[in-house]
């Protein structure tokens, strides 16, 4: 089988995550280069036997016979690094999101599209093992026709707010994943978005423009519907529940704990917290959505997660934007 070789922008939270997968996980790739603007991160690239350590994305993209390049640096960086690997003839892996600007995000995908490259986007959770047990409950019909998603989301603690300042807010940010998960396990394409939003955790990210806690519905094209709360922090952890009700039945996913035990005593029963945050809850899923990457590029065949999603996901999280700024249901067919 011919080796896979790809390279890695970006050796932050989620960088290490893709680079310890690739190099433990999957013999049939050779990581052959990472990029990072930090001179420490070489450190990371030594620990893993990673040949070249760049600091530039024209280094990156340049080294020899590289076949993809996988995308973990931050926001800013994605549409500049996927037009400049589409431009070299390279595969792309991209972290969400992949612009905050809905037109750059359309002219990317255009470009990418015409240099015939495959762009996977990192919605990871699309390939967690549990909601994927609950969308294929949806495609086999266990729960009959469905007719409300439910999904919660909500993070253990708020980031800082310098992250905040940069990151486009929660709905470009955090709320992008559950968008992309009520369009993955209804099947769906979404028509409207309402959504109300309120500072009710930290003050700090109400004077850097965002808020910290919202509740969103989502109505699809079947007048079926979405329902997603979120908020920068559960004092319990990582919070993610989802759950898809239908005229047959109901399908959920609940949290995962680090261990199933029960306390009982006169007082009350108590058992573990949850997963505390999305490296150790999503873990596995990070793990499987690099596999189907690579199957992808082995066989040549479409991305499961492509641009269109990534430019759909976007255009939902404006449309939230917009709805709670306006005060009012916002169509998608008025951003896009
Ligand atoms: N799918 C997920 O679950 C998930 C989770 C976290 C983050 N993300 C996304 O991944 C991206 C990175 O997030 P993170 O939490 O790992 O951030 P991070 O801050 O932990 O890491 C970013 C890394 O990129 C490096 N960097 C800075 N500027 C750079 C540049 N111009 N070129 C290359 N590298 C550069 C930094 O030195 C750092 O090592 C963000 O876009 C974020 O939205 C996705």
């Amino acid at each position: 089988m011919k080796t896979i070789k790809l390279a890695i922008a970006g050796l932050g939270r989620i960088g290490k995550i893709h680079l310890k997968n690739l190099c433990r996980n999957f013999p049939e790739v050779d990581v052959v280069g990472v990029m990072d603007v930090l001179d420490e991160s070489k450190n990371i690239a030594d620990e893993f036997n990673v040949n070249y350590f760049v600091k530039t994305i024209h280094e990156l993209i340049a080294l020899p016979d590289l076949d993809g390049i996988v995308i973990c640096s931050p926001t800013d960086t994605h549409a500049d690094y996927v037009e400049k690997a589409a431009k070299a003839g390279k595969h792309i892996f991209c972290e969400k999101p992949l612009d905050l600007s809905l037109d750059r995000v359309q002219e990317i995908t255009a470009i990418v599209e015409q240099a015939g490259v495959g762009l996977m986007l990192g919605f990871n959770r699309r390939f967690d093992p549990e909601f994927k047990k609950v969308r294929e409950l949806v495609v086999n019909g266990s729960i009959g026709e469905p007719q409300i998603v439910k999904i919660t989301s909500r993070d253990p603690g708020p980031p800082p707010v310098e992250y905040v300042k940069v990151s486009g807010g929660i709905f470009l940010d955090m709320t992008i994943h559950d968008f992309d998960m009520a369009r993955y396990i209804s099947g769906k394409q979404v028509k409207e978005v309402y959504a109300k939003g309120a500072v009710m955790v930290d003050p700090e990210i109400g004077k850097a423009g965002d808020i910290d806690t919202a509740s969103i519905i989502l109505t699809f094209e079947d007048d079926t519907m979405a329902i997603i709360d979120n908020c920068r922090r559960a004092v319990y952890g990582y919070d993610q529940r989802l759950e898809v009700f239908g005229s047959k039945g109901m399908a959920q996913a609940e949290n995962n704990f680090p261990d199933n035990h029960k306390l009982y005593t006169e007082s009350g029963v108590s058992g573990a917290l949850p997963l505390h945050f999305f490296l150790e809850r999503y873990a596995a899923s990070y793990n499987q959505e690099m596999k189907e990457f690579i199957d992808a590029l082995v066989s040549g065949g479409k991305m499961p997660v492509d641009g269109n999603d990534g430019l759909m996901s976007i255009a939902i999280g404006l449309a939230a934007k917009k709805s709670v700024k306006e005060n009012r249901p916002v169509r998608i067919s008025e951003i896009i």
